[in-house]
């Protein structure tokens, strides 16, 4: 099952916010309840706001039956201005909106309603299977970036729950793990609502990856200690000149690699450039209730009557940035160039942009991470420290849900130890 599906006219989501105690899935049948879903952020995630808008818009059009074209329209147009007022950051929702609307205004209204609607649902089910193809594609160009037995760090969800596919940067963490680069990922927890520990490592359990988690406030320092071979993250809206809008707490991961000299890769499909904002000053951030900081999974964490200043994302600068993944490219440095080639499609931008290859397949499992002996010395110091503090954590996750898959991380705690007698 995807995290999100169009089902007769119905709209079936993954509830995130109940993930990882309950895995629910929730119908959808009425604009308010997309509105809703989107507002709280049951439906997350850039690709997958997209996704809901366009499935959303082409529900109003289908939704209740009319022979009138005039009012598939109009009523798609409503649905569509309810939905786009939810969340203003991700720039795939109203991308996805407006390509569905686009999409049956293209239609004569002499084809009839029936025509409109259903040309409207085929847009919005194509939205997503592109997407998830995007997700092949950027997972494949990104596979570059990985070092073999590398400490990779993420910050907030970027797989399967907010996208149409395997996921953004989680997706390319995927294929990488898969293709037996033997890497260990370490999930920032993503305060204030936690998608880092509730869904990121959900994820990455049943995948069978393995992975610690840190506070975000440890996570730059980890860097700094050049514990992390590379950080890998998603993004909600990327600006012409490259600025990069993600969830707070990406911009201080950046300014750490840099310092540290290590790669700050962006993963995100074209369908979140937005070369209409030429930089990130112009990206609106959304700025949301402040109870989700004075409270941590629905309980108080903070005196009543607390004031709290609760922006969902940050800016970071193109300048911290070393490469942005799309499906068509991957862009470098200067990125307002490469952007444009991406953005206006051309062979020869995605040949000039993706000019670096990702390293083949069968090189990479030449030489999977089997033997402890294997694990590199940066990996040996991350789980060094995450073993330090406690072990115990770092078995209790290895163990969770599919333990075959996971045999290796134990043997590198052991690796881990035994680098610390020498
Ligand atoms: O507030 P959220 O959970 O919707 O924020 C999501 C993020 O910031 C993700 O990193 C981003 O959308 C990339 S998703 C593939």
């Amino acid at each position: 099952m995807r995290s999100i599906e169009w089902k007769d006219g119905d709209i079936v989501v993954i509830d995130q916010t109940v993930l990882p105690g309950r895995l629910d899935y929730l119908t959808l049948r009425l604009t308010d309840e997309v509105a809703e879903a989107i507002r709280s952020l049951r439906v997350r995630g850039a690709p997958a706001l997209g996704i809901a808008g366009a499935m959303g818009v082409a529900q109003a059009a289908v939704r209740p039956h009319t022979s009138s074209a005039k009012t598939v329209l109009e009523r798609a147009e409503q649905a569509g201005t309810q939905l786009a007022a939810t969340r203003p950051t991700a720039v795939n929702l109203a991308w996805g909106i407006r390509r569905v609307l686009a999409k049956g205004h293209a239609i004569p209204p002499t084809a009839g309603a029936l025509r409109i609607a259903q040309a409207m649902v085929d847009e919005a089910l194509a939205i997503q299977a592109e997407d998830e193809e995007a997700c092949t594609a950027m997972a494949k160009l990104a596979l570059e970036f990985f070092e073999p037995k590398g400490v990779v760090l993420t910050h907030c969800n970027t797989g399967f729950l907010c996208t149409g596919g395997n996921g953004t940067a989680l997706g390319a963490i995927r294929l990488a793990h898969d293709e037996g680069l033997g890497i260990v990922v370490v999930a920032t927890e993503t305060r204030p609502l936690l998608q880092g520990a509730r869904l990121t490592a959900w994820e990455l359990g049943h995948l069978g990856i393995p992975h610690a988690l840190v506070v975000d406030g440890a996570a730059p320092g980890l860097i700094a200690r050049k514990e992390v071979s590379l950080v890998i993250v998603g993004a909600d809206r990327v600006a012409a000149n490259g600025d990069v809008a993600n969830k707070v707490g990406t911009y201080p991961l950046a300014l750490a690699a840099s310092a540290a000299g290590i790669p700050f890769v962006v993963v995100a499909p074209t369908s979140t450039v937005d070369l209409s904002v030429p930089d990130g000053r112009a990206i609106p951030v959304e700025e949301r209730d402040a109870s989700e900081v004075t409270s941590i999974l629905g309980a108080r964490a903070a005196p009543a009557g607390t004031q709290a200043i609760n922006p969902a994302f940050d800016v970071t600068p193109a300048s911290l940035i070393t490469a942005i993944v799309t499906e068509k490219g991957v862009a470098r440095p200067p990125f307002a160039p490469a952007l444009r080639d991406l953005g206006n499609g051309s062979r020869r931008a995605a040949a000039r942009t993706a000019s670096v290859k990702p390293k083949p397949a069968r090189s990479v499992r030449s030489k999977p991470a089997r033997s402890p002996k294997a694990v590199s010395k940066k990996q040996a110091r991350s789980v060094k420290t995450v073993s330090r503090r406690p072990p115990k954590r770092v078995k209790a996750v290895s163990k969770k849900k599919s333990p075959a898959k996971q045999k290796s991380t134990p043997r590198r705690v052991k690796a881990a130890k035994r680098a610390r007698r020498r």
